[in-house]
């Protein structure tokens, strides 16, 4: 179903957003924007802003942000179109029939049905864990070198000494049998009729990026197989699509991920500080896996055991992330097996050690390929040099292949132009390109200085739309160095022109959560002044830079012989200049 862009906009202009998330979030008023703890990451004290003149939060934490409909996707984990009914159903707007079908709706009520159910299940283990029967898995967890305030983070649990206790619980709360079976908590067996599927074991609940229950997994206490059983797949829970942990990694604010087999190895990684470690759910890395890391970060450092089937699990996943636009390190966990052993053994600064030595993946790779060949046996070496080149070969650049070229030469004690020889006679042959990493475009790097000089130019603009002639005559749309902002600057620059900035309307423009969140990042931009006398210098002073970059970046393109392109070019030089003698006034 298309809604008409006005009838959004009735919907948005009879939601407040702080109304709405107040439903959701305490909201307590500081100056001109509400502030609360953000929903979307763990945090003690609030980062999370909701702009009631915007109509747009924004959370300086982890990056959230958006508009109303924003929201409701998000924290629901809606759709667009489940996030207008919902809204629309709140502010008593009539949608227009047949929105949604009998089975979509159906769907979704089983969805929500079924988180109830698992965030029911998790407090029940967790309570049953500080009781008397919870006494040895309590004993266990902590003979594991857990501290209270991990347990109580991860939300660890137990399921009871008898094998029904959450199903009698849940049914008691009036859940259906079918209901049960969905959950996948609940198993039905012609002999034995309805049982729990973990009954006396230490409880790890999974969480998705908003820290919802999706699933469980479940440990038995000591030798006992299978070591642990895990959820099955459910409407809620896909393996392939989440990351034990990634809940509270990606608030973590460190430069990278790490990536490891296990649940308890994510938590001794969190207890000991790593807090940006994850886990695949006792499945092989995904590409989706991949994918949502890329969301979060642009390097992974492989955590996995020592193993050979961690090493395979490395060489697995090492291609998937590069796809993924991730580079990826190998850490070394030897002598131990895994890091939670590690750190136990050595402690955490000989883990951030380990980090740091992180192995670069390509040189991984080249490592565990030269143990397939006798390197004592010159044709052997010589094989193995041949299909060390070969891999070489299939890096884009030139410098690159250099750069790899010349590791591998120091590493192997061989000569670069021997090797540089064996690499040019593949590229030669025709070798196949190693696909480079598929850089997201769309959603510009926060750090750049100029990305946020941009961002400031942008949020001024449409907090005083007065600036507006001012800044339309210096600065074009196309100037900016973002296609992302290019294009909001586009959209605010048009509604400029016929009134007044509706910010919230140009975020929904986007289909895309990233690319939302990255637009309410932009209208939340602001620099800390006394004066309205310090803003007009900073606006004069950031204009500058927008501009210099602009001509700088055009002067780059310009053909020499373009003639036209270079007065323009000249005059936006003199522009520049005559700032000094511009003056604003708010
Ligand atoms: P490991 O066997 O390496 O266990 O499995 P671990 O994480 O070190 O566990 P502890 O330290 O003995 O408690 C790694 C991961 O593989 C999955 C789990 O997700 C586990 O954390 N796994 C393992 C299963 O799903 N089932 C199993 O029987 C074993
Ligand atoms: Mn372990």
């Amino acid at each position: 179903m298309i809604y008409t862009d006005e009838l959004i906009e009735e919907i948005r202009l009879r939601s407040d957003i702080v109304d709405v998330i107040s439903g959701y979030v305490k909201l307590q008023r500081k100056g001109s924007s509400y502030f609360g703890l953000c929903p979307f990451h763990n945090e003690k004290s609030p980062s999370f802003s909701v702009n009631p003149q915007r109509q747009m939060y924004h959370c300086f934490g982890c990056g959230a942000g958006g508009d109303v409909f924003t929201f409701i996707r998000e924290y629901e984990n809606y759709s667009f179109p489940e996030a207008v009914k919902l809204l629309a159903d709140r502010a008593g707007i009539a949608l227009p029939q047949e929105e949604e079908s009998e089975g979509n709706r159906r769907q979704r009520d089983l969805r929500t049905a079924v988180l109830d159910i698992n965030r029911t299940a998790a407090k029940y283990y967790y309570y049953l864990l500080h009781t008397e029967q919870g006494g040895r898995a309590m004993a266990y967890l902590k003979d594991r070198g857990l501290t209270d305030e991990t347990i109580r983070r991860f939300g660890l649990g137990y399921s009871g000494q008898y094998s029904n206790l959450l199903s009698r619980y849940l049914k008691k709360q009036g859940v259906s049998d079918a209901l049960l079976k969905e959950s996948g908590l609940v198993q039905l067996d012609e002999k034995r009729g309805m049982y729990d599927k973990f009954w006396n074991r230490v409880m790890f609940p999974i969480m998705d990026v908003n820290s919802r229950v999706i699933g469980f997994g479940g440990r038995v206490m000591g030798d006992a197989k299978p070591k642990y059983l895990n959820s099955p797949e459910t409407v809620i829970f896909d393996k392939g699509r989440n990351l034990y942990g990634l809940h509270a990694a990606r608030s973590s604010r460190k430069k990278n991920m790490l990536v490891c087999e296990g649940y308890m190895d994510v938590i001794a990684m969190h207890q000991a500080g790593f807090t940006n470690a994850v886990a695949s759910l006792g499945t092989a890395l995904t590409s989706q896996h991949a994918i949502l890391l890329k969301r979060y970060t642009d390097e992974v450092i492989l955590t996995y055991d020592s193993d050979e089937a961690g090493v395979r699990a490395a060489l697995r996943a090492i291609p998937l992330l590069r796809e993924a636009g991730i580079t990826t390190r190998v850490l070394h966990m030897e002598p131990y097996k895994d890091p939670d052993e590690f750190i136990k053994a050595l402690g955490q600064e000989a883990f951030q050690e380990r980090i740091d030595q992180a192995q670069n993946s390509f040189l991984f790779e080249i490592e565990i390929l030269e143990r397939s060949y006798d390197m004592k046996d010159p044709t052997d070496k010589t094989r193995f040099f041949r299909e060390t080149a070969r891999k070489i070969a299939e890096f884009e650049q030139e410098i690159e292949r250099e750069n790899y070229i010349e590791a591998v030469a120091e590493k192997y004690r061989t000569s670069f132009d021997g090797m540089r020889k064996l690499v040019m006679g593949w590229l030669m042959q025709g070798a196949p390109a190693r696909k480079q990493p598929a850089r997201r475009t769309d959603i510009p790097k926060k750090e750049d200085g100029i990305g946020r000089s941009e961002r400031l130019l942008l949020s001024w603009l449409a907090e005083y739309p007065q600036l507006y002639p001012t800044f339309s005559s210096r600065i074009a749309p196309e100037d900016f160095s973002d296609e992302l902002y290019q294009k909001v600057a586009r959209l605010l620059y048009r509604q400029l022109e016929a009134g007044k900035p509706n910010t919230a309307w140009i975020v929904n423009q986007f289909e895309d959560l990233e690319q939302q969140r990255a637009i309410a990042e932009i209208f939340h931009t602001e620099v800390r002044v006394e004066t309205p006398k310090d803003t007009e210098k900073a606006i004069l002073e950031n204009m500058r830079k927008v501009m210099e970059n602009a001509v700088e970046e055009r002067s780059r393109r310009l053909d020499p012989a373009d003639i036209a392109g270079l007065q323009k070019l000249i005059a936006a030089k003199r522009e520049i200049q005559e700032l000094g003698r511009l003056h604003i006034s708010l």
